[in-house]
C-alpha cells in the first residue's frame, strides 16, 4: 500500500518518526508498503523543524510545500492548494495519514477526502470542548471526515464511538509521541547552557508557553511570568522560547530574577531538561503526556485539557489562571510532595507497530 504521510509543525515530527521507522522496517522485510513524506512548511525555522528531522532520523521529505506563517485562513488555504497539486500527481495513494491537531492536519485531511482518498488520523478523539482553541476545531473537523482513527487512550476511543464512528475503524493503539520518547531515552544530552549558567540538573523548573490565549497579550504574559519568577524562590526557571512568544515579549522592556530565556531546544536537549527538572510549567498538549510518562510534575497553564488521563492518572494538574494554585503547587513540588502517578495503558513504545499492523489488515 502507498501511504502519504503529513507533517507540518514541531509537535508532528515526533509523532511521525516512529511510524516511518516502522514502515521502513516492514519494507526491508519485503512487506508491501511505500510512502511519500509531505512537509507542509508550517514550521520552517531550523530550530522548529530541521533539528527534529536530524535528531529523530526522519528522512528528507519528498516535498516541502513551504507555506510558512500567516493567518489561519491563509495558512490552511495555502496548504490545501499546494497539497492538492501534489496529491493529484499521486494516483497510487491508498491512504493519507495525518497526526495531531495543527492546521496542516485539517487542511490535508480535507484535501484528501475531497479527492476520495482514505484518511487515517493518529491521535484521534481528543476533545477539550473549547472552541476558542484553534486545535479543537482542527481535531473535530479532522475526526468528522477521517476513515480510520488511532487513539492514545480508551477514553478517546469512547468519545469517537459516542460521536457515531464505526467501532471497526476506531483503534486504541497508544501514543506515538511516547514511542519517540522511549526510543530516545538513552540518547538525551544536556544543553551547553546549563553548565555555562551554573544550573544543576534537578534544581530548576522548565517553562514553555506558546498558546495565543497565554502569550498574544504582552500584559497577560508578563503577569504570569512575574508570578512564576517570584514563586520559585531561589530556583531557576529555564524558558525555551517559542517564536510566537518571543514576538510578543519584544513589545516592551522587561527583566526577571530567576527566569532564563533560551532558544527553542532540539528534541534530545529538551527531553533532557524535562527529565531533569523539578517540574514543568506549560500550556503545551504533548508535554502533558511526556511529563506523565517521565513522572515529572506538570503544571498546565490552561483552563482545560484534551488529555484528561494526564490528570486522572498522570503527573499533571490544571492551573488555569489561578496564580494562588500555581504558588501552592510550586511550594508542594519544592517540598517534594507531589501526587503518585502512573503511565497510561499502551504508552509502551510499540504504538507505531500496532498502527501498521492495523493498516496492513485493512488494505
Ligand atoms: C502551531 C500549532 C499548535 C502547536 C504549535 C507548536 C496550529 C493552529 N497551531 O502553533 O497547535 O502546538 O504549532 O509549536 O496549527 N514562527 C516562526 N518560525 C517558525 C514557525 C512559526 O518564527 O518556524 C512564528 C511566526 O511568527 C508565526 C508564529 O510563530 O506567525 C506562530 O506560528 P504558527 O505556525 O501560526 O502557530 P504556532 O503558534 O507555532
Amino acid at each position: 500500500m502507498h501511504i502519504v504521510i503529513i507533517a507540518g509543525a514541531r509537535p508532528n515530527f515526533m509523532k511521525i518518526a516512529p511510524i516511518i521507522r516502522e514502515i521502513n522496517a516492514r519494507i526491508s522485510k519485503g512487506e508491501n508498503f511505500s510512502y511519500d513524506l509531505v512537509h507542509t512548511g508550517q514550521h520552517y525555522d531550523k530550530k522548529m523543524s530541521d533539528t527534529f528531522f536530524e535528531e529523530l532520523q526522519i528522512p528528507e521529505p519528498d516535498i516541502n510545500l513551504q507555506v510558512g506563517s500567516g493567518t489561519h485562513a491563509q495558512q490552511t488555504a495555502q496548504i490545501m492548494v499546494k497539497f492538492e497539486e501534489f496529491l493529484l500527481q499521486k494516483p497510487e495513494t491508498n491512504l493519507v495519514l495525518v497526526v495531531g491537531d495543527i492546521n496542516s492536519t485539517v487542511a490535508c485531511s480535507l484535501v484528501a477526502k475531497k479527492l476520495n482518498h482514505k484518511v487515517a488520523h493518529v491521535e484521534a478523539g481528543l476533545r477539550s470542548y473549547d472552541l476558542e482553541m484553534p486545535e479543537e476545531i482542527n481535531r473535530m473537523v479532522t475526526d468528522s471526515i477521517s476513515d480510520y482513527f488511532f487513539t492514545t487512550t480508551e477514553d478517546a476511543s469512547k468519545i469517537l464511538l459516542s460521536e457515531g464512528k464505526n467501532s471497526d475503524n476506531v483503534h486504541f493503539v497508544g501514543n506515538t509521541m511516547i514511542d519517540t520518547l522511549a526510543y530516545n531515552l538513552d540518547k538525551l544530552t544536556p544543553p551547553d547552557f546549563l553548565e555555562e549558567k551554573g544550573i544543576a540538573p534537578g534544581e530548576f523548573f522548565l517553562l514553555t508557553l506558546h498558546r495565543p490565549s497565554n502569550v498574544d497579550s504582552f500584559d497577560h504574559l508578563i503577569d504570569q511570568l512575574k508570578s512564576i519568577d517570584e514563586f520559585v524562590k531561589d530556583k531557576k526557571v529555564v524558558f525555551p522560547i517559542h517564536p510566537r512568544t518571543l514576538n510578543s515579549l519584544k513589545e516592551r522592556d522587561h527583566s526577571f530574577q530567576n527566569i532564563e530565556l533560551v532558544e527553542p531546544q532540539g528534541y534530545l536537549n529538551f527531553i533532557y531538561l524535562l527529565k531533569n527538572s523539578l517540574a514543568i510549567i506549560t500550556d503545551s498538549g504533548g508535554i502533558q503526556e511526556e511529563s506523565t510518562f517521565l513522572k515529572v510534575p506538570c503544571l498546565t497553564l490552561r483552563l482545560n485539557t484534551e488529555r484528561p488521563e494526564t490528570i486522572t492518572i498522570g503527573s499533571n494538574i490544571l492551573i488555569g489562571n489561578d496564580m494562588e494554585l500555581l504558588k501552592k503547587s510550586i511550594e508542594q513540588i519544592l517540598a517534594k510532595q507531589w501526587k503518585e502517578s502512573k503511565i497510561p495503558d499502551k504508552w509502551d513504545g510499540k504504538t507505531a507497530e500496532r498502527i501498521i499492523d492495523v493498516l496492513k489488515s485493512k488494505f
